[in-house]
């Protein structure tokens, strides 16, 4: 049997963190090492600069930040196949293709459009940009112009799913049965909350641990989180469910040193700055051997570039493939 092929990605808007780590990476190396797929990565340089047009300096450094992430967790190239979205011609083209079977109300009504747009206000002021608005479609073309099967999300990508396979089906009912409909797999991975025990993790938020971040790097963030605020002295009695290094604890140390942590900080047994320092060493010694790998692809950029651009060509070929089929569809194949 045909393997089936997984589609994800993501923007390259900066460097990955371990909310990414534990929220997908984790799940596509997985993915990857049972050899029961086909995964694609795609580098969606294309949509980052939908809300950051302005700034293309950042989104050119950050492809390859997140290549060397991607390799550092254990995603390899022979395996998967990993590739710019903007020199696949093939996207853009069906991204104007399926424009026409989409409605700007629907677009609009789009949850998680819906959303970001509230977000970005300091970025768009009143009016969305045709662009911004329209990332649905050009997410449904990453999608199909590589067939892909299954598509593994976070709960927040749902709505860019479904609406991917509205076009589908309109498309197909339209031209014919020509292109996959995509099934969105929702990961069981969680959403890991930032040090400041902020729901979110992320850059601007300043609450992250980036898999490129050093041991000192590390060190100084575990020691500014959060921790239980009515603990005033060494002894008074603490409350691990509401401290955000017990959190990390459960995600980092091992069973039996959580359990420690949990009764020795209830009993006022245990300082933060000791239980603190213990997180800090277990988490750099989770991410040693992801930064050791990092800093060998960083010393390799020629390797880096030549995984990326054999990626491109492979994804390349497979949107050639597609491309030929809704092109005959709609009857644009002229002088084939
Ligand atoms: N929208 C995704 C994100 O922000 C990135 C992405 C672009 C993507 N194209 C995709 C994910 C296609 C899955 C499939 O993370
Ligand atoms: Fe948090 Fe540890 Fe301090 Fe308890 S002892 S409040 S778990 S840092």
């Amino acid at each position: 049997m045909e393997k089936k092929r997984i589609l994800t990605g993501d923007r390259p808007t900066g460097r990955l963190h371990i909310g990414h780590y534990f929220g997908s990476l984790k799940t596509r190396v997985e993915m990857q090492n049972s050899g029961k797929y086909d995964p694609y990565i795609l580098i969606a340089d294309v949509q980052a600069l939908t809300d950051n047009f302005n700034n293309p300096d950042k989104v050119r450094k950050n492809v390859r930040e997140v290549m060397l992430d991607y390799l550092s967790v254990g995603l390899e190239p022979e395996k998967t196949t990993i590739y710019i979205q903007s020199m696949i011609p093939e996207v853009a083209e069906l991204t104007v293709f399926y424009s026409n079977l989409v409605t700007i109300s629907r677009l609009q009504r789009n949850p998680t459009v819906k959303t970001e747009i509230a977000q970005k206000k300091e970025l768009f002021g009143e009016s969305v940009t045709y662009g911004f608005l329209g990332y649905p479609v050009s997410q449904a073309a990453d999608i199909t112009a590589f067939e892909g099967a299954l598509v593994p999300v976070g709960e927040d990508q749902l709505p860019l799913i479904e609406q991917c396979k509205e076009i589908v089906r309109k498309f197909n009912s339209i031209y014919g049965e020509t292109l996959v409909e995509p099934e969105a797999v929702l990961s069981n991975a969680k959403r890991i909350k930032g040090l400041d025990g902020n729901e979110k993790m992320g850059k601007s938020l300043g609450n992250a641990i980036y898999l490129s971040d050093t041991p000192e790097e590390i060190s100084k963030k575990v020691m500014s989180a959060v921790t239980d605020p009515n603990r005033i002295k060494k002894d008074s009695k603490g409350n691990p469910d509401i401290c955000m290094v017990s959190y990390y604890h459960k995600l980092f140390s091992p069973k039996e040193e959580c359990e420690n942590v949990c009764e020795e900080c209830r009993a006022g047994k245990r300082g933060c700055v000791a239980c603190k320092k213990q997180l800090a060493n277990n988490i750099i010694k989770t991410l040693e051997p992801i930064r050791e790998k990092r800093e060998y692809y960083e010393k390799r950029p020629e390797l880096v570039d030549k995984f990326l651009i054999e990626g491109t060509q492979k994804a390349r070929e497979t949107a050639k493939e597609t491309m030929k089929k809704v092109k005959r569809a709609m009857k644009l194949d002229y002088f084939e």
